[in-house]
């Protein structure tokens, strides 16, 4: 079988701890040829500790090694080495959030284009057996048309201090373009590309930036600390339905909770747990199903999907049109919160 010769750029957390690992558990359909970071120690050791032959410091050296590549370095560089890599011929999975805005996206989108080449983003929390079960319901009618959607992504006390999480000019925010982006590209997903026509949206870090906050991830430098670490929203969307949205890093609430429920004219469905919602017999069921949000195995079913779509085995589940959609959501909210007003979306 033909395998896929592939190359990692940037080999720091979501590298080493997710990606590496399950190329490697695929070795009947990938090969890992070669890894790049711009510190060379850090590749160097990932290498060893991976058993990859080539390290190079540049990541244009790596294009003509291999067939494809998986982007992960801060969001500030995701879509330079995209738009790089497609432009040399290579299959590109990026990590989220696409990138650090719509405009950005864009031109990913346009290269990709050109290039006739596979541009994937990681939204791994759709490959989830919760999403997948969700996905098959809804297209089955058990929700009908939606009403009302209510997202929460909350993290109590979990700043990621490490790496440049908290820098505004290598990230471009903070829980909402690092956390909340994954349950907006879940919602929008399961809501056919609803098209949002109108959004208001609130940010806060006072909590980050007071030294006196405790942390469950650590230490972390509070006078550093520049993005948001807690966002509210309210989206509306062409069909008359809504989203309320919540995502938080660092909040003073019971415990981390993550909520995704639809509300629609024949039903209802709920993620976490899992349940449905409906009338019938003159009575409202609630059903329950195991169907869990477990990410390892989100994880193998998304580079599965990236690895048959680059040998045009499958079609992307994430396409880059439906990412650049949600960096315009992104951008829009934290556009409201600077105007200190709605923002129409075209
Ligand atoms: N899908 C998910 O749930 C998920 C989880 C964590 C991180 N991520 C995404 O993965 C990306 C990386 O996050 P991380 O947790 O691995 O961060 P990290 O800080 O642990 O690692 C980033 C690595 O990139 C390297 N790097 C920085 N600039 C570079 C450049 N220009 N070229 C090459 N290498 C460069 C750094 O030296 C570092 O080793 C981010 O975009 C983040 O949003 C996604």
């Amino acid at each position: 079988m033909q395998k896929l010769a592939i190359g990692i750029i940037g080999c720091g957390g979501i590298a080493r701890d997710r990606h590496l690992p399950t190329l490697q558990s695929l070795n009947d359909e990938v090969t890992i040829t070669a890894v790049q970071d711009i510190n060379i120690d850090v590749a160097k050791a990932v290498a060893t500790e991976f058993d990859i032959e080539t390290v190079v410091t540049n990541y244009h050296a790596l294009f003509p090694l291999v067939d494809a590549v998986m982007i992960c370095t801060p969001n500030k560089f995701h879509a330079e080495i995209a738009i790089a890599a497609l432009d040399a011929g290579v299959h590109v999975f990026c990590e989220k959030p696409m990138a650090m805005n719509q405009y950005e996206c864009e031109q990913m989108i346009d290269a990709k284009n050109r290039a006739g080449k596979c541009l994937a983003i990681g939204y791994h929390y759709r490959f989830t057996d919760a999403a997948q079960t969700a996905k098959k319901a809804i297209d089955n009618g058990v929700v009908g048309d939606s009403l009302v959607t209510r997202v929460q992504a909350l993290r109590r006390r979990k700043v990621p201090g490490w790496g440049v999480f908290t820098n505004k000019t290598l990230q471009g925010g903070g829980s909402l373009i690092d956390y909340g982006c994954h349950l907006l590209d879940l919602s929008l997903w399961l809501l056919n590309d609803a098209k949002p026509v109108e959004i208001i949206g609130k940010t806060y870090n006072r909590l980050s930036k007071s030294p006196t906050q405790i942390n469950d991830w650590g230490p972390f430098d509070h006078e550093q600390f520049e993005v948001d670490d807690h966002v509210t929203s309210y989206i509306t969307f062409e069909d008359g339905s809504s989203l309320q949205f919540e995502c938080s890093w660092s909040a003073n609430i019971k415990e981390d909770t993550r909520t995704l429920s639809i509300s629609g004219v024949d039903g209802g469905i709920n993620l976490y747990p899992f349940e449905i919602y409906q009338p019938r017999f003159g009575t409202f069921f609630v059903e329950q199903a195991y169907a869990a949000h477990d990410e390892k195995i989100a994880a193998q079913r998304q580079t599965h999907n990236f690895i048959r779509s680059c040998l045009g085995k499958e079609t992307l589940v994430v396409q880059p049109e439906q990412a650049q959609n949600i960096n315009k959501i992104i951008d829009a909210i934290y556009r409201s919160d600077d105007e200190s007003a709605s923002v129409r979306i075209n």
